[in-house]
């Protein structure tokens, strides 16, 4: 690797930590939220009964149960959500503020850096929903509550067990030879989450293990949940990858792993309202409902402190897990300059992404 600052110097400097963030002082300070879900619910449909999202992804169905969930659990409401790449949300949303047309009332997404930007230009709605205070702070705006993390997201190691025998418990095992041209990968220069993992792995185990990777043939691919949904598929060869999330549950052929002794990604998708959103209390509803404990223990790992791990979770404890920070995303995300010479330096290897969104491009 180029010599770039490493991610324990970056934690232990505090660089760009969310706490560090001194926020712009307001005498008042966030709207604590104090009604009942069910209340919420009323203010709501007064409203006009819809709330707006943007939530980051790669298929246009990802968010399809929380749409059913949600409109089930509050009839009346409508959740118009729009699932697109989170870089490609941001810089929308960019527009819409430059534009003074916010139509947006959530935005939920996993290029976490634009969240202090966008609150240091108050942009965002100092709101603390229901749930608030059991976010754990690493996740979190704790002083201005103006963005904190709803989900935890990760990249599981997922295998195809009709097509491959490879048991996937350390990264070593993807550079198995009966794992060669079985390998389906996300570009890490097309989604920095994606980007975070092989930063781990290299600075755990050098650009060796990366060479060796490159030899195994992998398939590139855009969108994070491609590689899954083709490992998938009986008419494809492709078995195995460390870049789609996903279930926990290994069944019917497909097996769900995490390393005990190497990195993975772990990091909070994170949330916020816009302060000129038009549909306020859909948006109150809608954040109050995505923390809630109903929501969030189904789900596995939650960003609450105080909600149990689902009985069939195998992973046990977030907090308890020396192989993944999901707190760390944050630093990582806003040191840009870093991120793009790691982009670089990946691309000078796997060339540049091909092919369209495969928001736009289907698999
Ligand atoms: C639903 O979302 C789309 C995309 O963000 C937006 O253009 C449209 O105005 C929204 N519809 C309503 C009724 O707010
Ligand atoms: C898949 O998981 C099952 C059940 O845990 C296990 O018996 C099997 O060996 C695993 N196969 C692979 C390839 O990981
Ligand atoms: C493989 O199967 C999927 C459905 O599982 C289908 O969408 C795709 O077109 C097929 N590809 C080929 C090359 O036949
Ligand atoms: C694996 O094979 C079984 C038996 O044919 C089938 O039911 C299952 O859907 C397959 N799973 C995958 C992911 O290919």
């Amino acid at each position: 690797m180029p010599s770039t600052r490493t991610l324990l110097q970056a934690l232990l400097l505090g660089v760009g930590s969310c706490a560090a963030n001194p926020l712009v002082a307001s005498n008042s300070g966030p709207e604590v939220e104090t009604r009942t879900l069910e209340e919420i619910h009323q203010a709501a449909l007064k409203e006009g009964g819809i709330v707006t999202l943007w939530h980051g992804g790669d298929e246009t169905t990802q968010q399809n149960t929380l749409k059913q969930a949600f409109e089930a659990r509050f009839p009346g409401m409508t959740l118009n959500s729009t699932v697109d790449l989170s870089k490609y949300h941001d810089a929308a949303l960019d527009e819409q503020l430059a534009n003074n047309n916010v139509y947006v009332d959530s935005i939920i997404l996993q290029t976490v850096q634009d969240y202090p930007r966008w609150n240091e230009e108050g942009a965002l709605l100092q709101y603390a929903p229901l749930g608030f205070n059991e976010v754990a702070p690493a996740y979190k705006d704790s002083l201005g509550a103006t963005y904190y993390g709803v989900a935890i997201n990760g990249w599981k190691f997922i295998v195809n067990t009709n097509k491959s025998n490879v048991a996937l418990n350390e990264w070593e095992d993807f550079l198995n030879p009966e794992l060669k041209d079985k390998l389906v990968l996300t570009y890490p220069n097309d989604d920095d989450a994606v980007l975070w993992a092989f930063d781990l792995i290299l600075e755990r185990y050098g650009t060796g293990f990366f060479d060796r990777l490159l030899a195994q043939n992998p398939r590139w691919v855009r969108g994070t949940a491609t590689p899954s949904t083709i490992l998938r598929q009986a008419n494809s060869t492709y078995a195995a990858t460390f870049t789609s999330g996903g279930g926990f549950v290994s069944s019917n052929g497909v097996n769900f792993t995490l390393p005990t002794q190497g990195p993975f990604v772990t990091w909070a998708q994170t949330a916020a309202i816009l302060k000129d959103a038009p549909h306020p209390e859909g948006a109150k509803l809608l954040h109050g409902f995505l923390l809630s404990t109903e929501w969030q223990q189904p789900r596995g790992w939650s960003v609450r402190r105080d909600v149990p791990l689902p009985a069939n979770f195998p992973f046990g404890e977030l907090d308890d897990n020396k192989n993944t920070n999901a707190g760390a995303f944050m630093p990582f995300m806003v040191d840009r300059a870093r991120v793009g010479r790691l982009k670089d330096w990946l691309e000078s290897k796997i060339g540049t992404p091909q092919g369209l969104s495969p928001l736009k491009d289907g698999i």
